[in-house]
């Protein structure tokens, strides 16, 4: 087992995200690098903000089941990485973001998430990166605090919560089952029932008829799905799915009717994400999900349903 010090924000809401990742064997809320002339801080002393402690979460991870680069990148997902000592509308030095570090042969992988995750902004990253130098429990009431108290104060959006744990009901489900369609399946069905999106599917990507589809020798047919009828085949750049297919990247489209292009099956549908499946660097299929509200979509989808492809292509 291997350790790592997160700082998020609030830390009842990262400890209630990293308690249902699988591969976080256990957690505890505690503060870290502050003040040494101020060891074992209580919460109120640290609210006051002049201790120089930030809320962190210390979490004890299996490195096999979860690397730390994932596990890294599970936490840039559910912080603003850009905002500098505030997250959700928690402001103070206390809610800084940091990675501290115990083992120094950690620091080239945290180095190189750091990298990645900043080569897709422009402005600096605002998350520290640093030795661990102290870090002190905190109260037995802050321990799980939002097992404890369900309807509790929370900054971090809802689904950074559920989708954790249908990655990892959606492994025990599917198992060993070596068939591709029937892992698809229970996959739309399971995603369906824990999420409950407005249409849920897969399209392979298969030969194309020529008679239906010109010009080209494989297309989108449309596979495992749970909702209403949809259309059956989508041409390579063709709509949502056609773009993600083509691009080799998750699209999200916060209003359809503002996609050039976008491929309507169903009055209904207002938003969309289109997530590829990779075998092999090749794309197979595409997952996609439609919502009947405006922009349900966001990165934290687009992170999470990555995960859960990579769960039902075996990849
Ligand atoms: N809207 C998709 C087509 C599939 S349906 O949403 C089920 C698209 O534009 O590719």
């Amino acid at each position: 087992m291997k350790e790592i010090y997160l700082a998020g924000g609030c830390f009842w809401g990262v400890e209630h995200y990293f308690r249902n990742i699988e591969g976080v064997v256990d957690t505890e809320v505690g503060f870290a690098n502050g003040d040494a002339l101020m060891p074992s801080p209580t919460y109120e002393q640290v609210y006051t903000d002049t201790t120089g402690y930030a809320e962190t979460v210390r979490v004890i991870y299996n490195p096999e089941a979860l690397p730390l680069d994932e596990l890294l990148r599970c936490f840039f997902c559910a912080i603003d990485p850009l905002s500098l000592n505030k997250q959700g509308e928690d402001e103070g030095t206390r809610y800084r973001t940091g990675v501290y570090y115990t083992e120094h042969a950690d620091l080239d992988t945290i180095r190189q998430v750091f990298d990645e995750v900043q080569s897709e902004y422009s402005k600096p990253l605002a998350v520290e990166l640093l030795p661990l130098e102290n870090f002190f429990t905190a109260e037995g009431r802050h321990q799980d605090y939002l097992v404890k108290n369900p309807d509790g104060y929370c900054h971090l959006p809802l689904k950074l919560f559920r989708y954790p744990r249908l990655v990892s009901d959606l492994r025990h489900l599917l198992g060993d089952e070596p068939d591709f369609v029937a892992r698809m399946s229970n996959a739309t069905a399971l995603i369906k029932e824990e999420m409950g999106f407005f249409w849920v599917g897969f399209y392979l990507v298969g030969p194309s008829v020529p008679e239906l589809v010109e010009g080209s020798e494989s297309e989108l047919i449309l596979g495992p799905f749970q909702g209403s009828v949809a259309c059956m085949r989508i041409g390579c750049g063709r709509g949502v799915c056609g773009t993600a297919w083509k691009e080799g990247r998750t699209v999200v489209v916060p209003d359809v009717e503002g996609f050039p292009g976008h491929i309507a099956c169903s009055s209904l549908s207002k938003s969309e994400i289109v997530v590829p499946v990779f075998k092999e660097n090749e794309v197979v299929a595409v997952l996609d999900i439609d919502s009947d509200e405006l922009a349900t979509f966001d990165p934290v989808d687009a992170f999470w349903l990555g995960r859960l492809v990579a769960v039902v292509s075996r990849s």
